[in-house]
């Protein structure tokens, strides 16, 4: 049965402010969150949407120390980057704040004191690393050691990256502090737990039997979880960054990022509303809806809700619309690796197109299933369907507009059957819409809204009001109303999707009122009031452009390469001897070309002072033939000769590899008369 809510509390994953924000972010989250805001503002409910930076945890002290900066500088130059390109983008926050103003601190700490002294903790002793060259415990990602599974000797206390495997420090074989690089030691240290068991029963209740209606991904990543069954998870951390423990004993003791994080919603919706943000966080007749991504699915499912149950004056999220990942160009979004788009350089580089972004991540969010962005998709969708459906048929309304009637919009006349059938089909798009952005469903709700652009160019295209103008003006002007008619539809529609496009256009057709409740109808524009000359709402994307940004990428993938780039072990040593058994030489090229029917391979003609010979090398990815023609060349002149595709190659042309597993053939440094030997 459906409820009956008075207000909604929408919020949004706190993004760690040791970097900017990527598209999967916004696709997964924000773009989502802002759309539904957004829709429900438009129906004039009571709606904040609540956002803001979390600035604790182990991450942000380790780029601090790897700067030489402060924790604080960091999260201060991320923090400002991250808002200001949220708000460039239109994700439109009531609040955008963050989790080191003391309004958030005092929140977190009383939260933990009340549960304190409800005696919801367990208190636990337990032996983990410490450095007693630094002098402090090392939380895990500050353990790195050798990966017990794999043998990456750079796996760190909680996983290791190079097979993905979660990971005890206590596991690492031969463990190393990253601070100081010292051995460390066991040593015992007490920590707070939250007893997740004890609240298993009422999670399983209200998850699995209550909210049977969450997204099938949420839910059974919750099932998995409690069918697991739920352990006590420690809620403090030693570390001198986040909020101190408030009870005695607690020196040097911080709470853990996830425990002050969630809380975060909270002192954010205090700071907005001192005296209202009660009756948002402890009324029932609030409907809590969390947007985060798949990784933060256990936090807000089972701890949060955990932490919540035991305060016992909380409300529960109503849903939990977790989306899955988008990758990059058939990769995983890694920051690590610099493999993003950011906002902040998207907006920078593509000004003006902040509906381009948004309608692409909303079209293909990973609502479901993983999901690619590709800068060609981009491309395509802006040009063959923001320009080539939405924009052709608003700019048509308006140029014929003003060519008829000189901006004044026409009255509408005597309908024809085909009208009503055109206006029949419009009239279901509010109740699609609706019933779409009520189940989280903003891909297939954005499909609809684009549907309504189809059906005003369909509308256009056949009852072609250019011809009609020759013989019957009273029919253009029914023909134009309506035509205008569904394009303030239109600025309606898209307003929760494309809101900058919406504005213009509700500018352009002289729009004041934008509400929900006018969706569908056919009189929101008044015959005789006035439309601007049309101006263009998409414009069609060049492929120099996509070409620029996925040459960046490009550039990255090289970069990457080299960064990760390890000198294979020295071999075994060799005699002297040994080495002079390799006869090798220098040539020159007189002849290259390509062997055919073999991708990999050029033929060579060398003059190699001894009347010339033929050699094979499997280098045709790394050079044009043409460009080793003249060259001179080492190779060695003893290789016993061998068939390669037909060809019988004698001898074997010297390349080194790079670090991005490129071959680049070795020649002597001067000139060297062909023949001579290498020694
Ligand atoms: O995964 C993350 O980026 C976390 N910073 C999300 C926190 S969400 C909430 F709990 F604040
Ligand atoms: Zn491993």
């Amino acid at each position: 049965m459906e409820k009956n809510f008075k207000r909604t509390l929408v919020t949004t994953a706190l993004p760690y402010a040791n970097g900017p924000v990527h598209i999967g972010h916004l696709a997964g989250v924000y773009v989502p969150a802002d759309i539904y805001t957004r829709y429900l503002r438009l129906k004039g409910e009571d709606v904040i949407m609540i956002g803001g930076s979390d600035e604790h945890g182990v991450p942000i002290t380790i780029k601090a120390k790897a700067e030489g900066v402060t924790p604080q500088d960091i999260v201060d130059r991320y923090h400002k980057i991250i808002k200001d390109s949220f708000e460039e983008l239109g994700i439109s926050f009531d609040i955008y704040s963050r989790t080191t103003t003391d309004i958030h601190s005092q929140m977190a700490s009383d939260f933990f004191k009340k549960l304190y002294d409800k005696g919801e903790f367990i208190e636990k002793t337990s032996m983990q690393y410490y450095d007693e060259k630094a002098n402090q415990f090392l939380a895990d990602r500050y353990i790195v050691g050798t990966c017990p599974h794999c043998g990456s000797d750079h796996a760190y206390g909680d996983q290791c990256e190079a097979c993905g495997t979660s990971l005890n420090a206590t596991d690492l074989i031969d463990p190393h502090s990253a601070i100081t690089g010292n051995k460390p030691v066991l040593k015992e240290t007490k920590h707070w737990y939250l007893p997740l068991d004890k609240w298993e029963p009422q999670l399983r209740r209200w998850i699995l039997e209550e909210h049977k209606e969450w997204k099938p991904n949420v839910y059974g990543q919750c099932k998995s979880w409690l069918d697991m069954g739920l352990q006590p998870r420690a809620v403090s951390r030693d570390l001198d960054w986040g909020v101190p423990v408030p009870v005695e004993g607690a020196e040097g003791k911080v709470l853990y990022v996830w425990f002050d994080a969630p809380i975060g919603y909270i002192s954010n919706t205090k700071e907005l509303m001192p005296e209202k943000w009660e009756t948002y966080w402890k009324s029932p007749d609030t409907r809590i809806i969390n947007f985060i991504g798949k990784d933060n699915i256990v936090f807000h499912c089972i701890v949060f809700p955990a932490m919540l149950m035991a305060d016992g004056s909380y409300q529960l999220p109503e849903n939990v619309p977790a989306n899955e990942f988008l990758n990059l160009e058939g990769d995983k979004i890694s920051t690590s690796r610099n493999w993003a788009v950011w906002l902040h350089e998207y907006l920078r580089d593509l000004p003006g197109k902040q509906d381009v972004l948004r309608y692409v991540l909303t079209a293909n969010a990973p609502e479901t299933k993983d999901n690619d962005f590709t800068w060609k998709d981009f491309q395509a969708r802006n040009n063959n369907e923001l320009v080539a459906i939405l924009g052709n048929f608003v700019n048509r309304t308006i140029v014929l507009t003003h060519k008829y009637y000189n901006g004044v919009v026409p009255a509408c006349g005597d309908l024809t059957d085909y009208d009503r059938e055109t206006l029949r089909e419009f009239a279901d798009v509010k109740g699609n819409l609706e019933n779409y952005l009520d189940h989280f469903r903003f891909r297939d709700a954005l499909k609809e809204a684009m549907n309504l652009a189809r059906i005003g160019n369909k509308y256009l295209a056949d009852t072609e009001p250019w011809k009609v103008a020759k013989s019957d003006m009273t029919r253009v002007d029914t023909i134009m109303n309506i035509a205008m008619q569904i394009t303030a539809n239109l600025a309606i529609a898209f307003e929760p999707f494309l809101p900058f496009m919406s504005k213009h256009l509700r500018n352009l057709i002289g729009m004041d009122e934008c509400k929900w409740e006018l969706l569908g109808s056919v009189d929101i524009i008044a015959a005789g009031s006035m439309v601007k000359p049309a101006e263009l709402l998409f414009e069609k994307i060049e492929d120099s452009v996509i070409e620029a940004q996925i040459k960046k990428l490009q550039d990255t993938k090289e970069a990457n390469k080299l960064k990760n780039f390890k000198p294979q072990p020295v071999a075994e040593n060799v005699a002297f001897d040994d080495f002079l058994k390799l006869d090798i030489r220098v040539g020159k090229v007189l002849e290259c070309q390509k062997v055919p029917k073999a991708d990999k391979l050029l033929q060579f003609k060398i003059d190699d002072g001894m009347g010339g010979r033929t050699i094979v090398s499997g280098i045709a990815k790394y050079y044009a033939p043409e460009d080793l023609v003249g060259k001179e060349v080492c190779f060695i002149a003893n290789f016993a000769p061998r068939r390669l595709k037909g060809v019988e190659s004698q001898g074997m042309i010297l390349s080194a590899e790079n670090a991005d597993g490129s071959l680049v053939v070795i020649g002597p440094q001067g000139e060297v008369h062909p023949g001579c030997q290498v020694k």
